[in-house]
C-alpha cells in the first residue's frame, strides 16, 4: 500500500513540505510504516523549473475527486479559500494537516467536528510554535494535569525584531524588513507586529486546553509597534527583556483570561533568554509544575517539519483522534476581561515627573521604573493616564 497526499500551496511552508519530504522520504516511510508520495501540489502560479512540475495543478477538484489521495497538507494561509477546501476534503474522508493558524483559530471547532463526522483527522501541530511540538504534548502527554496557565513567545517575527533592537540597536523597520526577507513574517506583517498572529496561536492553545473555542475577537491583543528602543534599553537596566507574551490563565472564578501584550520578562525567567526567531511555551500544571517547549517558531523547514509530522501520523491510518476536539462556544462569557489581568507594571514617564521609587532609571526619553506592588490592568491604565505615562507594560517574574 502507498499513501498519496497533496500539498495545498507552494509558498514558504508548502515548498518546505515538498523539499523536506523528498529529502527524508526513506526514513519518513519507515516511520509511517508505508510507502508515501506527493501526488499533487496546488498553486495558481507556474513553477516551470521545479523538479516536481508534473505534480502541479491549479484545480482543487483534481485533488478532491481523486480517491487515491487520502491525506492533504494545507499550507495556503488565510481563512478562505482554505476553509472551503479543507472542509470539502474532510467531508470526503481525507485527513488534513495544516499550518494555518488563522484557519484553526477562526474555524477549528467546525473542522474538528467535520473530521469526527467523517472518520478522518484534522491536525494542526504546525499552527502554533512552528517546529515546536506543543499541540500533541498539551493534548496527550499533559492530559492528566489541571493546566493553570500557558504563557509563551509565540511569534517568531516579533521576537526576531525585539532581539535585533536589543542586540544591535537596529531600528524596528529594518528588523522587520530582515524578518520578511528571511521568510518569517506573514504576507501582511501587520498580523505579526500588531499581535494578531500570536493571538490566533493563544486562541488555539486556549481552545485545546480549556475545551471551548476561543475566538481572536474575544482576546485583548497589543503588538510591539509602540515598543521603543529606549524601553528595550531601560528594561535591560532594570533586569528585564521585553518580549511579546501571549498567555492564558485559569482564574479562581472558573473563567480563563487569554491576552497578548509586550511584557517585561525578568532575566530570572527562562523566557527572557529566548531570542531571534525562536519561540517558547511554558505550561503550568498541577502534576508537572512547569514545562517548557522551545524551538524555531517560524521559517520554511521548521514549519514543514511539523506539517509533515502530522501527515505521517495520518498515513499510519490510526483513525480519528476524537478527543482532540473542542466545543463551539455560543458566547464568550467564560473569558475574563483583560481589566482583571494582574501583575507588577513598567511605566515610562516624562523626565520632569516626580517619582519617589528606589528602582528608577532616568534616561534621555524619560524615567523608567517597575512598580513594587501588583495592580490590575484597569488600575495600571488609570495610573498611566493620571501620570501621563509614555509607556506601560506588564511584568513577568
Ligand atoms: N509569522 C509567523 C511568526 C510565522 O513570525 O511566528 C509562524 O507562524
Amino acid at each position: 500500500m502507498s499513501v498519496k497526499f497533496a500539498v495545498l500551496g507552494h509558498g514558504v511552508v508548502g515548498s518546505g513540505v515538498v523539499e523536506l519530504f523528498y529529502k527524508n522520504k526513506k526514513s519518513i516511510e519507515k516511520r509511517a510504516g508505508t510507502e508515501m508520495d506527493i501526488k499533487y501540489i496546488l498553486d495558481l502560479r507556474d513553477f516551470p523549473d521545479s523538479p516536481y512540475k508534473d505534480k502541479f495543478t491549479k484545480d482543487f477538484n483534481d485533488i478532491l475527486n481523486d480517491d487515491e489521495v487520502t491525506s492533504v497538507a494545507e499550507c495556503m494561509g488565510g481563512v478562505e479559500p482554505a476553509f472551503t477546501f479543507v472542509k470539502a476534503c474532510l467531508e470526503k474522508g481525507k485527513s488534513v494537516s495544516t499550518s494555518n493558524k488563522e484557519l484553526v483559530a477562526e474555524k477549528g471547532d467546525i473542522l474538528l467536528q467535520t473530521a469526527k463526522e467523517h472518520n478522518c483527522n484534522f491536525f494542526f501541530e504546525a499552527s502554533v510554535g512552528g517546529a515546536i511540538p506543543i499541540i500533541r504534548p498539551l493534548h496527550r502527554c499533559l492530559a492528566a494535569n489541571d493546566i493553570t496557565k500557558v504563557a509563551g513567545i509565540l511569534n517568531g517575527t516579533t521576537n526576531f525584531i525585539l532581539t535585533k533592537m536589543y542586540n544591535d540597536n537596529m531600528p524596528f523597520a529594518d528588523a522587520l524588513k530582515l524578518a520578511q526577507e528571511l521568510g518569517y513574517a506573514e504576507k501582511d506583517p501587520t498580523a505579526d507586529i500588531e499581535g494578531h498572529d500570536a493571538c490566533r496561536k493563544i486562541c488555539i492553545i486556549s481552545s485545546l486546553v480549556y475545551g471551548k473555542h476561543v475566538y481572536p475577537k474575544s482576546v485583548y491583543t497589543k503588538g510591539i509597534t509602540q515598543v521603543e528602543l529606549c524601553d528595550v534599553e531601560a528594561a535591560d537596566v532594570l533586569g528585564y527583556a521585553i518580549k511579546l507574551v501571549a498567555s492564558v490563565t485559569k482564574l479562581d472564578n472558573g473563567k480563563i483570561l487569554p491576552c497578548v501584550m509586550p511584557t517585561l520578562v525578568s532575566y530570572d525567567n527562562i523566557m527572557a533568554g529566548v531570542n531571534d526567531v525562536f519561540n517558547a511555551v511554558l505550561v503550568y500544571g498541577d502534576g508537572v509544575d512547569q514545562t517548557m517547549f522551545y524551538g524555531r517558531g517560524a521559517g520554511k523547514l521548521p514549519t514543514a517539519s511539523a506539517v509533515l509530522g502530522d501527515v505521517i501520523e495520518t498515513a499510519k491510518g490510526t483513525g480519528t483522534v476524537l478527543s482532540q476536539t473542542w466545543e463551539s462556544a455560543s458566547d464568550d462569557s467564560f473569558i475574563e476581561n483583560v481589566d482583571s489581568y494582574t501583575s507588577r507594571w513598567y511605566f515610562r514617564v516624562p523626565a520632569d515627573t516626580e517619582v519617589d521609587l528606589g528602582g528608577t532609571y532616568s534616561h534621555d526619553d524619560g524615567i523608567s521604573y517597575v512598580t513594587d506592588e501588583e495592580m490590575t490592568f484597569a488600575q495600571a491604565k488609570a495610573k498611566a493616564d493620571e501620570i501621563g505615562a509614555l509607556a506601560f507594560m506588564p511584568v513577568l517574574e
